[in-house]
């Protein structure tokens, strides 16, 4: 079965992005794939630093994150527009998991896999800047990434009072994103 890891960079109680990727995930579930949702809030790493990954080692939470990662066939990923890009914690996250450890080749976490990427914004362009380098930065790294995307403007007017993603489109929007993302892991994965 292809198998989906589906997480949001950012770990804010109430994050927009992780309501819009728990939709992706479950569209990708529904299209018969094997999800897992995770919160990098589980896998706190410092800030990497190559002196202290030759003294101490790559932490265990970045061994933990990289090793789900190499388990999975595709990724999930909604991410926050931050000054036009990434948030540290998710850029921060993928370096520690692109360093190799002894009998692995390189970027085996994430070449020849499908990422789908979403992010989301109270703002009108729902974080559409992002979109473009988290693209880039994952393309570099040997991803294919799906060529549909979905910034979710205006976000805040699109969820319940639990947060959750309630707009009848938006949730259709983002299953498909889902659903596409995990055929696309499926055939690339030849499963
Ligand atoms: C340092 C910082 C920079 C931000 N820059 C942008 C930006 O460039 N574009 C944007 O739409 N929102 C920007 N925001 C607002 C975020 O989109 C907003 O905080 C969003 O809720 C973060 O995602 P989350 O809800 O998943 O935590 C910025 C927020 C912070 C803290």
């Amino acid at each position: 079965m292809t198998k989906i890891l589906a997480f949001a960079g950012s770990t804010r109680d109430g994050s927009f992005n992780n309501a819009i990727v728990k939709v992706a995930a479950q569209g990708a579930k529904e299209a018969g794939a094997e999800v897992t949702l995770i919160s990098l809030a589980d896998y706190e790493m410092p800030i990497f630093n190559e002196d202290e990954e030759a003294e101490f080692g790559i932490p265990e939470n970045a061994l933990a994150f990289k090793a789900l990662l190499m388990e999975h066939d595709g990724f999930l990923i909604a991410s926050p527009e931050y000054n036009s890009s990434y948030p540290a914690l998710l850029k921060n996250a993928i370096d520690w998991a692109s360093r190799m450890s002894e009998g692995e080749k390189p970027l085996q976490a994430f070449k020849g896999k499908v990422a789908g990427i979403m992010a989301a914004s109270a703002g009108g362009l729902g974080g559409l800047r992002v979109l473009v380098v988290l693209r880039m930065l994952l393309e570099n790294i040997g991803m294919v990434v799906n060529p549909n995307q979905k910034a979710i403007a205006k976000v805040n007017t699109l969820l319940d009072d639990s947060g959750n993603v309630s707009d009848e489109k938006t949730i259709k929007q983002l299953k498909n994103l889902g659903k596409e993302t995990a055929e696309l892991a499926r055939k690339l994965a030849d499963k």
